[in-house]
């Protein structure tokens, strides 16, 4: 018989019963039930709603409870509707009446909105301590290759010189946006919504502030009905997930084509990449791309999330038991994209030499060699022009600009001197970049330094 006989005259049909389950995805949320009804239980009996004596065996009851489960004395059983039935279930299988006073003034609607604030506030924390470790590798890395001068690209077409270590710290910037982002989310998953009841609250004179500091929220839900209703913090969270894989992506679609033949700018740690059945040539970036697919799989948790809201009618409706799927899927499998990519990045080994070959390949200094020109007095538009048909004559003769002799410089300008080779030397490139943000040495200890600000106050 289900909690609710009295109403019903029926049993439940079986198929009923496995439609309506939620246990075998909910069940991952016994903890927070647990700490939760223990905190009710313990504000039930300090205002004398229930009996001291009842709410202390209530709480003890259910530390049993909490205990076995842990050690695996006992286990979840799948017959039961959900884990807050499953908890309340055994709690008056092993004390009595007692037990059936614990559920005085709450409902689940307000039971589950508390469990998935409480699981998906350690889980947000969770996923930010895995953005800190990346964030801390990039920026070793970064250390580590301040020197490692490659093309920088528009369009996929090389554009202008940078280093390795200033376009990882591109990506240092997007992982601190998600942390902040984590940061701010937080904040509004950490409101209590126990004391909301079914949606119209309780006659009960409970206290609702005490629950709040015994599980350690920060403020109350201000309104009951929005208590059992809102999803947002799912949905917000779903919606930082999403950035954080589309980051992830973007730098594992980089790797994949950096590691292969065409660009050769990293080699794979053998313990991060796969071989083929066949081909035996074959080291794949299998890592780099499950991400980059997996991300697909997070966008698709918070489509789910976004369509399932969309037309619930207030208060608790049936349909939000879908949220718990979809968002435990999204968060499990960033957490797991961020700490495998991290893994493989920290052993990526880089390849300089075959970097500062293409830097040297894609007239990616013609833009250095019209400001040199400029600097000398000429307008941009007149000095672009002629860099534009120095070019043109350096792919027709199979030259760089730097290997131009300046008879050859001479006859597209007077203006050049031997300063020429100086400007489009491609250190002076990266190091006359010195601008904040930029991709000059001193440049980019700052933002060095700026990532390790943020992870010290992190
Ligand atoms: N298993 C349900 C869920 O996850 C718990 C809330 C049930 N509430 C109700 N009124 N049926 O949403």
């Amino acid at each position: 018989m289900k909690m609710w006989e009295g109403r019903f005259k029926k049993e439940l049909d079986s198929r009923t019963n496995d439609f309506n389950s939620s246990i075998s995805f909910d069940s991952v949320m016994y903890r927070e039930d647990i700490t939760g009804s223990i905190a009710h239980a313990t504000m039930l009996g300090e205002t004398g709603i229930i009996d001291k004596s009842e709410s202390e065996k209530i709480i003890a009851g259910l530390k049993g409870i909490l205990a076995d489960l842990e050690s695996g004395e006992l286990a979840i059983s799948p017959e039961a509707e959900d884990i807050h039935m499953f908890v309340e279930q055994v709690l008056t299988e092993r004390i009595g009446d007692s037990g059936k006073r614990l559920h005085t003034a709450r409902s689940r609607n307000d039971q589950v909105a508390l469990d998935i604030r409480m699981y998906l506030k350690k889980k947000t924390k969770e996923v930010r301590s895995s953005l800190l470790a990346l964030l801390e590798i990039i920026a070793d890395t970064a250390a580590e290759n301040k020197d490692a001068v490659m093309p920088g690209y528009t369009h996929l077409q090389r554009a202008q010189p940078l280093t390795f270590a200033h376009y990882i710290l591109a990506y240092a910037q997007m992982f601190i946006r998600d942390v902040k982002r984590l940061d701010d989310c937080y904040v509004r998953m950490d409101e209590m919504p126990l004391g909301s009841g079914a949606l119209a609250s309780t006659t009960y004179p409970i206290d609702r502030q005490r629950v709040c500091e015994l599980l350690a929220f920060s403020r109350v839900t201000a309104n009951s009905i929005d208590g059992v209703s809102d999803r947002d913090f799912v949905l917000e969270l779903s919606s930082c997930l999403s950035l954080i894989m589309m980051h992830l992506s973007r730098f594992s679609e980089e790797i994949i084509l950096w590691c292969s033949g065409e660009f050769a700018f990293v080699e794979l740690d053998d313990a991060f990449s796969t071989g083929s059945s066949i081909m035996p040539q074959k080291k794949n970036p299998d890592i780099a791309e499950l991400v980059r697919g997996k991300t697909g799989r997070v966008y698709g948790d918070m489509t789910t999330l976004f369509t399932m809201m969309k037309g619930l009618p207030l208060a608790y409706n049936k349909d939000m038991q879908e949220d718990k799927e979809a968002i435990f899927d999204a968060v499990d499998n960033t957490i797991a994209c961020v700490d495998i990519f991290g893994a493989m990045f920290a052993t990526l080994r880089v390849r300089k030499e075959n970097m500062l070959r293409s830097a040297k390949g894609g007239f990616i200094n013609a833009t250095d060699c019209a400001d040199y020109l400029v600097k000398k007095g000429l307008p941009f538009r007149t000095a672009y022009k002629i860099i534009g048909s120095l070019v043109a004559y350096c792919i027709d003769n199979d030259k760089t600009l730097d290997a131009l002799s300046l008879d050859e410089f001479h006859q597209f300008s007077p203006i050049f001197d031997e300063g020429i080779y100086h400007a489009i030397d491609l250190d002076t490139c990266v190091n006359e970049r010195s601008v904040i943000g930029g991709p000059s040495a001193s440049s980019v200890d700052r933002q060095i330094a700026d990532v390790r600000r943020f992870l010290a106050n992190a």
